[in-house]
């Protein structure tokens, strides 16, 4: 099979998200003992459409939980870089529970890990509003707030909840939030006896996040790490401040699950046949008019968690390359590819100039990312439906040269195919 037999395997967004992670890990799951979640939060959404034998689809939503889960054998484990809503943890398992899928037994989380807290996500909405026009467009989900407090070291922790000091530290985050944004609607005590209640709820789940992944490792298990959010939308390199909170890059990996660089032994980059980004922020291929509105609709491009629709513009092989630099993919995952069927001719931006200079890397300030003219070159379309086709001698030359082109101008070889929703629509290349 395509996983590596131990060790650990990362699947990374390449792009600005919504790539299509959930739907390669939910297949790479098969074979992996464990899946973990590194960093981010309920930010994320993964879709997975899942056929049986007759042909129907069952379509699952991940938000905090690991994809991997829908693979019965799989246990999921929520690592200490995560930011964890624990209302929306239990909504989450119980709604995978109701679908007939049992996870309570097998899932388990970070007693390092965050709490994202009911006034983490009021406050998420005051900032944005007090941004006004230049707001992120966040997913309102308390992410940035939570790791705010992480960063300011009066953040709480899964392991205070069981501590006695817990009312009065939340009290004090509480009252801190007032000053800072003036008094706004919180049932401060409320929202603290719903937490001691769940408290309990949680106490089999919870492991030492270290302890757990060393012990995994050291036993031989196959670990599944999925990256949540995407390289663009890094703390540190994506398009800053139009970014999530946390490292969503390589790095969050390994500090998000406490295990050594070396223990990871592939790390695949999830990269979309076009580009779409949600909320606000650069994006030099967009495309505002008929092909932006294709690619949308073709592609079905609506949040995952908001509903929000996607803006969409060509494949940009320039943030392409910087993710690689970054992440160092040991191999691709293109999906989506069956979106760009219809498409007479395709293009895709293999450079970008300032003042008519080629620029090397991607600027850090947004000011001069205003001013890339964006270069691209033209491929032509294949006009042919790829959604049933399932190996790569079989796709239209047009499209084969597709893929192709994207391996050269990246070096990286292309391992797997997306030409369509469902776990099915797959190809292994290799
Ligand atoms: P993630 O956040 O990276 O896991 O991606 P999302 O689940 O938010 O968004 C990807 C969307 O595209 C989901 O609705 C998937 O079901 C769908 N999808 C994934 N791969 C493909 C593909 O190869 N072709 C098509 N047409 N849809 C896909
Ligand atoms: P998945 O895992 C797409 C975006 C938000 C916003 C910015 C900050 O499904 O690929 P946040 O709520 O994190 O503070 O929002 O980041 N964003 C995502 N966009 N896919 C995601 O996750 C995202 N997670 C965050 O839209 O622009
Ligand atoms: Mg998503």
């Amino acid at each position: 099979m395509t996983q590596a037999p131990e060790g650990v395997t990362v699947v990374l967004g390449a792009q600005w998200g919504d790539e299509g992670k959930g739907k390669l890990v939910d297949i790479l799951a098969a074979d992996a003992d464990i899946c973990a979640r590194c960093a981010g939060g309920n930010n994320a959404g993964h879709t997975i459409v899942v056929p049986n034998d007759k042909g129907e689809k069952k379509t699952y939503a991940f938000n905090l939980l690991p994809s991997g889960l829908i693979n019965e054998k799989c246990v999921g484990f929520i690592g200490s870089g995560v930011v964890v809503h624990i209302p929306s943890f239990f909504n989450e398992l119980d709604t995978l529970e109701r679908k007939g899928l049992p996870v309570a037994n097998r899932l388990f989380v970070s007693d390092r890990a965050h709490l994202v807290l009911g006034f983490h996500q009021i406050v998420d909405g005051l900032k944005e509003i007090e941004l006004g026009g230049s707001s992120i467009g966040t997913t309102k989900r308390g992410i940035g707030p939570a790791y705010s407090s992480k960063a300011s070291r009066s953040g709480l922790r899964v392991h205070h909840l069981y501590d006695p000091s817990f009312p009065a530290k939340f009290r004090k985050l509480v009252e801190g939030r007032f000053k800072r944004y003036g008094h706004f609607e919180f049932d401060t005590e409320g929202e603290i006896e719903m937490l001691q209640a769940f408290a309990e709820r949680l106490r089999p789940h919870i492991v030492d996040g270290p302890t757990f992944m060393h012990q995994a490792l050291a036993s031989g298990k196959r670990v599944l790490v999925e990256g949540a959010n995407a390289l663009m939308l890094d703390i540190d390199y994506g398009t800053y401040p139009y970014v999530t909170s946390s490292a969503t890059s390589i790095g969050g990996v390994v500090t998000g699950l406490g295990i050594p660089p070396f223990a990871i032994k592939k790390v695949i980059g999830v990269i979309k046949a076009y580009t779409t980004r949600v909320g606000g922020g650069p994006f030099p291929t967009e495309q505002f008019g008929t092909i932006g509105e294709t690619l949308q609709e073709v592609g079905a491009e609506y949040g995952t968690v908001t509903g929000r629709r996607r803006r969409c513009g060509w494949l940009d092989l320039v943030v392409m390359k910087y993710s690689t630099l970054i992440n160092g993919y040991t191999s691709l995952n293109l999906t989506k590819l069956d979106v760009l069927d219809g498409f007479e001719e395709i293009k895709v931006a293999t450079g970008h100039k300032i003042d008519g200079v080629e620029i090397t890397g991607f600027p850090a300030d947004l000011d001069r990312l205003a001013q890339v003219e964006v270069e691209y070159v033209t491929l032509p379309g294949w006009k042919t439906d790829i959604s049933n086709i399932t190996s790569f001698a079989d796709l239209p030359p047009n499209c084969q040269s597709y893929v192709k082109f994207i391996e050269d101008y990246l070096g990286v070889k292309v391992q797997f195919i997306g030409v369509g929703p469902s776990r099915s629509s797959s190809i292994t290349v290799f």
